[in-house]
This record gives structure tokens, sequence and C-alpha cells, in this order.
């Protein structure tokens, strides 16, 4: 929204003082820090050089030149300081806009802008765990930061395919099966799959310490799976299936469903291709029996393509797996979530793919992300000491719910059991899922339960509760019967009324959340909305503890209620898109 004004003062400027462009006015204005500076400046230092004038000599004269014309409808007036001219914005005309515009986005769940992106396809590929292995807190930073992005880049109009690549090949399915036949247990694998599929592994490596021939049955095994055997295909094909049963418990719970499961066992048939149009295009050289492509241009070590034994990896699958999908989807980005340890491979990947003559290599992006600790120490799977995803979930919720259940004692709340259930799953499972996204991604995220679940803090549950405080106005309202005189009538403000500076607060806060999903596509940084969404529950409830809304004179209250229910349309809107489920009361 302010965005649009930011244009209009542009244009008015330019008709005006035609010193410069409509478009490089707007580009010079900025937003002021502080209230008295106005809602706009336009800062004039730059154009002293070529006015051969000093700043404030600058603003007087475009000062001037504006004064002398009527002002337009938005502006309140106009000040300099110093080498600023500052516009003051007429609120109510801002306050009208804001409202009628967010009421917009909110209810088609759509950018103003989306229909320029539509038909743009956006492939996020976030996730993407380990078949047999457990779903980490790794693997769920990737699933909650790729689970905002796609949401993100679906509200701005993208159209957003969310992949799962599951690393569900390679050489460790070969010990795999040797550890299955050796020490597998049908019982114990049904009732806990990935705990079983793990300590087989595990302890094929302990007793591969002192049995060398473990490695190389192992070899073999996979072997026989690259070369489609029936017996290594069905084992492989049962433990992909149990284990993404598995996942599909965590995925659910956060309220996640992928558009495709293509993992690495899909992309491996297609290498031998990749590796002749790679030989062919004079890429391939020979090390020491491997074949790797050089990337010393990029200054980046070689990439393996084919490991010396004729085997395929990682790397390969990558390669392949791009190609592949810009031939299935044209992408115009294709998004990897993928942490941060990870970022050489997909540089050589991308650089690969470069010098292999895609074009789309340039569309390719890694967004990474920092580690995940608890208090402790680093969270390692190798250690033993796996923290799965689900007990997290589980103590976020048993820890909320006991919060919840003091909450509703304290003020004597009446609820019943299966909703303090599901109020306690929603707002526990939000918890963990805002610690991903409030920061930096690529920043080390360190779980304490303090900072997480508190209600006032920089939290999930701080949101959530704004919005539940919101809705239990309205609902109050609407029991009052206020809701009918007032707000379904007509949503505008009238023009005599008012606005103060805490209600103007949460108005400006409200403009920004377009700019602020911008950025977050920009940079594929989804902090930048939950900063916003922060910084809009914070200013409302400051107004919320002023103005008494529903005790107010009748024009007030109207105001009031107006606000509030945009505000929460507003951040139940960018809960959804952050992947957290609003509650009515908490
Ligand atoms: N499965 C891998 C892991 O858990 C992540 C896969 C990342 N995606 C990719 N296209 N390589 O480390």
């Amino acid at each position: 929204m302010n965005m649009m004004v930011r244009e209009l003062i542009a244009k008015w400027l330019h008709q005006n003082a035609p010193y410069l462009e409509a478009s490089e006015y707007r580009n010079l204005i900025a937003f002021p820090p502080r209230p008295e500076m106005g809602d706009y400046a336009l800062p004039c230092f730059q154009l002293a050089a070529g006015l051969r004038k000093p700043p404030p000599q600058i603003a007087t004269d475009i000062a001037g030149k504006l004064n002398s014309s009527a002002y337009p409808e938005y502006v309140d007036k106009i000040e300099i300081q110093g080498g600023y001219l500052n516009f003051f914005i007429n609120r109510n005309w801002f306050c009208n806009l804001t409202i009628d515009l967010t009421e917009r986005i909110t209810e088609k769940k759509r950018a103003t802008a989306a229909d320029e992106n539509s038909g743009r396809v956006v492939l996020v590929e976030y996730s993407s765990p380990n078949i047999a292995k457990p779903f980490h807190v790794g693997h769920a930073f990737s699933t909650v930061l790729g689970q905002a992005l796609a949401n993100i880049y679906s509200f701005a109009g993208y159209e957003v395919v969310r992949l799962n690549h599951l690393g569900d090949y390679g050489t460790q399915f070969g010990k795999l099966i040797v550890a299955w036949e050796k020490w597998g247990n049908e019982e114990r694998l049904q009732a806990d799959p990935i705990n079983e599929l793990l300590t087989i592994y595990v302890r094929f490596h302990d007793e591969a310490k002192d049995d060398p021939q473990l490695e190389i049955e192992a070899r073999e095994q996979f072997r026989a799976l690259e070369e489609g055997s029936p017996k290594q295909f069905a084992l492989w094909k049962k433990f992909r299936e149990i284990s993404l049963q598995e996942f599909t418990r965590v995925y659910e719970r956060l309220g996640i469903a992928f558009d495709d499961y293509s993992g690495e066992s899909f992309y491996s048939p297609l290498i031998p291709g990749v590796v002749d149009e790679l030989a062919e295009k004079g890429l391939l050289e020979d090390s020491e029996g491997a074949k790797i492509v050089r990337l010393d241009d990029e200054s980046l070590p070689p990439c393996i393509i084919l490991k010396s034994d004729g085997s395929t990896i990682y790397a390969s699958r990558d390669i392949a797996a791009a190609i592949y999908r810009y031939d299935k989807w044209n992408f115009f980005k294709n998004i990897y979530v993928v942490g941060l340890p990870q970022k050489l491979h997909f540089q050589q990947v991308f650089a690969v793919l470069d010098k292999a003559g895609y074009a789309m290599a340039k569309d390719c992006r890694h967004v990474g992300f920092g580690l995940v600790r608890l208090p402790e120490g680093k969270l390692s799977t190798r250690e033993g000491e796996v923290i799965y995803l689900e007990n997290l979930l589980d103590e976020a919720v048993e820890k909320t719910r006991a919060m919840v259940l003091a909450n509703a004692e304290q003020r004597n709340i009446d609820m019943t059991e299966t909703e303090m259930d599901a109020i306690a799953e929603n707002v526990g499972v939000g918890a963990i899922v805002f610690t991903f996204l409030c920061n930096g991604r690529e920043r080390d995220i360190v779980f304490r339960w303090e900072d997480i679940l508190d209600f006032d803090g920089d939290t999930g549950p701080y949101l959530q509760y704004t919005v539940s405080r919101c809705r239990s106005i309205l609902r109050r309202a609407e029991e009052a019967d206020l809701l009918h005189s007032t707000l379904k009538l007509d949503s505008h403000i009238d023009d005599g009324y008012l606005i103060g500076d805490v209600a103007w607060a949460v108005i400006s806060a409200m403009a920004q959340f377009e700019r602020a999903v911008n950025q977050a596509i920009e940079e594929n940084e989804p902090s930048h909305l939950s900063r916003q969404l922060l910084a809009v529950a914070r200013s409302y409830n400051k107004f919320y503890n002023d103005y008494p809304i529903l005790r107010a004179d009748t024009q007030d209250r109207n105001f009031g209620l107006i606000l509030t229910r945009t505000i929460d349309n507003l951040l139940s809107l960018g809960l959804e898109l952050l992947g957290i489920a609003p509650v009515e009361r908490m």
C-alpha cells in the first residue's frame, strides 16, 4: 500500500518540480524513522550536484512549487527539515485505502500484484528426508522453511510445485539390505519402523569394523538393487513405503502435503543419459578411474559424476533431476531448501549445469539454513542421541497445554478437554514452526523452551494470542449485536474521524504487509514476514491496551472494531502463510 502512495507522491513531485522523472523520485523517497518526520521523505542530497544548490534550498524550492498547486487528497501537509522534504499523509484517506486493500487480499488470499506472476512455475524442494533414517530437526527446518516459502510464492501468484526429494537411494541401501537379512525383525519393524531400520544400520557399521566382508556384501546388494533384482527391489520398496508412512504422520501434523515425492531413486536411471551428454560436450575427464567435471574456472573443486566402481553419486542424481525438472516444468525458479553444509554441493551442481549450456542454471537457488541446537550441544544422528521432530512437537504441546490450563483456571474460562487438546496442539506446533521462521534462516537456532513458548515474546504463541484476542472482541461485539449495526454496513472511516498516533501505528504496520511478502520472496527469507507480523501484533496490542474498544463511544468503537476485524484477517493470513493454524481462543 505504501508503495502505491510512494508512487503517487513521486508523480506529484514530477508534475510540479520536473527535476527528475517520477520513477527517479520514487526511488529516492524513503520512510522516515520517527512520526514527527512525516510518513514519507524526499532526501534532496542527490539533487544537489545537478542543481548546484545546497539540499535545504532545494527542499525549499520544491516545497514552494508544491505549495503553489492544490494538495492532492492524500497529502495533509509538507514540511522542510534540513535537506529533507517531509510528507504527512492524510490519515483517514490512507486508513481507508489500507483497510480496503487488506480486506481484499485477505479475502482472496492473493497478493495485489499476483496476476503479474501467473503462469510462472516455482519449484520448491523441501523436507527431503532420508528413507530408513529418522526425521530429525534439521529436516524439520527444511520442512517448515520450504512450506512457508511455497505458501508465500503461491500467495504472490506463482504456480508452485512442492517437491519432496526423498533420499531413497545410494550405497547405504546395500548395507541396509545386508543388515536386514542378518538381523532384521518384522515385528519390531511394524511397531517402530525407523527405529528398527536405524538400529540394524548402526549395527552394520559396528560389525563392519571387524568384518570387512560385510562391506563387500553390501556393495553386491546395492549393485543387485541397481540392476533391478526382484528381491532387493522388494525390500527397498518396503523400506521406502514404511518410512514414508512415518514421515507422513509428521507432515499431517504440520498441515503439509507435497505434489511430488520423486526422490533420488527416480532420477538415478536418468544418469547414463547425463553422463553421455557431459562426455559429448567434452566436459568429462578421467581421474583415478572416476569421471569428473573440472570446475577450476569457477574456483570450485571438481564435481564427481561417476565413482571408480562405475556407481553413481548424489551430485549426478541432482544434475539429472534439475534437467528433468526443467524439461517437465520449464520452471521460473527451482529452489532447494537444504542445510548450509550442502552449499558446495549445490554450487558444483549448478556450475556443471551452466558449463553444459543450461541457461536455467541461473534460476536454480540453494536456500540454505543454519544448525539446530539444544542448549546442550549439536544434535547429531551419529552419536545415537537423535532428536526426533515428533518428540519435540509432543513436548511443545505438552508444555503448552499446561500453560493454557493455568491460564484458563486463572481467568475462570470454561474449556472442555477436547478444546484444550486442540488448542495445545495448534499452539505448541505453531511455537516450534515459528521458531524456525522468526530469524534469518542462515543463523543457527538454539532451542530454549522459555523463549519458544513465551506468550509475550517474539513467538508463534504471541501471534496466535493476538488473533484469539481479536476474535474474542469480535465475538463479544457480535453477542452485543454491535457488528450488524455498524461493521456490516460500511467499513469506511468517517472523514472527520481523528486517528491518533497509536491507531496510526497499527495502520502503518498493516500497510507494510505486502512489502514484507516481496522481501521474503526476493531473499527467499520468510523471516521478513514473521517480523512484520510481530510488528503488526505489537502495534495492535498497544492499541488494545490504550483503547477499551467495546466500551468506547460509537465512533471510536466502530473504528476499533473495523481495525480488529482487519487485523484478525491479516494475522490469520500471515500465520497461514507461515504454516501455523490460528486459534479462536487460548
Ligand atoms: N536427503 C538429503 C539429506 O537429508 C537432502 C536432499 C537435498 N536435496 C537435493 N536435491 N540434494 O541430507
